[in-house]
């Protein structure tokens, strides 16, 4: 007989607070842990589709020491009749599996005070023995906890929401599971794939992990901020039919960039953008999306970063790899290296970049 904790929630998406509790608990009771993420919500729009949350899942318990106990089952997120998933029927099915063994069940902490209400909890701990993260205090104030012989598991409990991941307000999941994210269009990325056109949003993802790359390979200390810097970087890039409309922002909101060209204009809209749509705040994220595209004097490490990643990304049409190579050695002399790489090409092209944020840039940085 071996023990095995049944483990449901949405996982939209998995992040480490989840990974940490399973972990926890598996060490706590000795016990395998299945993962069974919730069948989608319909009216949830935002949420992903079933296989993309057992796809996560999968990649998510793969970076755990304890992944040979870890296995993700699909009988909600599958099953066809999704309005009818009752925790109840879901143990009768694990039950009907794995009869010898004993089950644990895994509740939120908010559903311990309601666990009457659930469908027929008496059937569910006849058939499982509830466990829960919980402080001591709180446990003698319920009244389920007796009567259901709950057990709680000690210990701080995770913060991480799916929602802030969803809303791209914090990452912390795996890189694995953030690359899945970028990779299939979910959450935040449909947001920012009806911003733009299709190759414009290519380039942004690549940027984006580019950046990423960049600030870890420097041990940079918030790799997530660079890299949504660097996937919002060209938010402000409106679609071609809307050109009017990024005239009409310019002259109302930021008429300094009126007689500045036109190809720059989207590094100031982009920042209205990531604001608008995003509530982004941060002020070196907000920097780093103002001057991507001319530079300026004394930026931050983002906005050198999310700067050379967009010269530099691979899918530009020029070999990059030392100047990639140059960024991931050294933030700052990665960036002097770029912008003169820059200079030259414009020099030789014979375009025109003499705007004053790229004067400031090369008057600061390399004189
Ligand atoms: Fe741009
Ligand atoms: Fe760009």
């Amino acid at each position: 007989m071996s023990n095995i904790i049944l483990f449901g929630g949405a996982f939209d998406p998995v992040h480490f607070g989840h990974i940490n509790m399973a972990e926890r608990a598996s060490e706590f009771l000795d016990a395998d842990v299945i993962f069974i993420p919730a069948a989608i919500s319909v009216w949830k729009k935002e949420s992903a589709i079933p296989e993309h949350k057992i796809n996560m899942l999968e990649l998510a318990i793969k970076e755990s020491p304890l992944k040979a106990r870890f296995s993700v089952s699909g009988y909600e997120a599958r099953k066809k009749d999704k309005d009818y998933t009752y925790t109840v029927d879901t143990i009768r099915y694990f039950k009907e599996k794995y009869p010898k063994d004993k089950l644990y069940l895994l509740i939120g902490q908010d559903q311990v005070n309601k666990f009457h209400l659930w469908k027929e909890p008496d059937e569910i701990v006849k058939m499982s023995q509830i466990v829960f993260f919980g402080r001591l205090n709180e446990e003698k104030e319920s009244e389920n906890i007796k009567k259901y012989k709950m057990i709680p598991i000690s210990g701080e409990i995770n913060d991480i929401s799916s929602t802030n991941i969803r809303e791209l307000r914090v990452l912390e999941t795996y890189d694995s599971v953030l690359k899945y994210i970028i990779d299939n269009d979910l959450y935040f990325m449909r947001q920012i794939k009806e911003s733009m056109t299709q190759q414009r949003y290519e380039h942004s993802k690549r940027v984006g992990w580019l950046s990423y790359e960049i600030a870890k390979s420097n041990n940079y200390k918030d790799p997530h901020k660079v890299l949504i810097a660097g996937l919002l970087h060209d938010l402000g890039k409106i679609r071609p039919e809307y050109e009017k409309e990024s005239f009409k922002i310019i002259e109302e909101k930021h008429p300094e960039y009126l007689d500045l060209p036109k190809p720059i204009w989207h590094q100031v809209i982009g920042v209205d953008k990531a604001k608008s749509i995003f509530g982004i705040e941060d002020k070196e994220i907000l920097e780093a999306i103002e001057y991507h595209t001319t530079g300026n004097a004394n930026i931050g490490d983002i906005a050198k970063i999310v700067y050379a990643a967009d010269k530099i990304e691979p899918g530009r049409n020029f070999d990059s790899t030392d100047l990639i190579n140059a960024m991931k050695c050294s933030i700052t002399d990665g960036f002097v290296t770029v912008l003169k790489a820059n200079v030259e090409y414009f020099e030789e092209k014979h375009l025109e970049y003499k705007n004053k944020f790229t004067l400031a840039c090369i008057d600061y940085y390399l004189k």
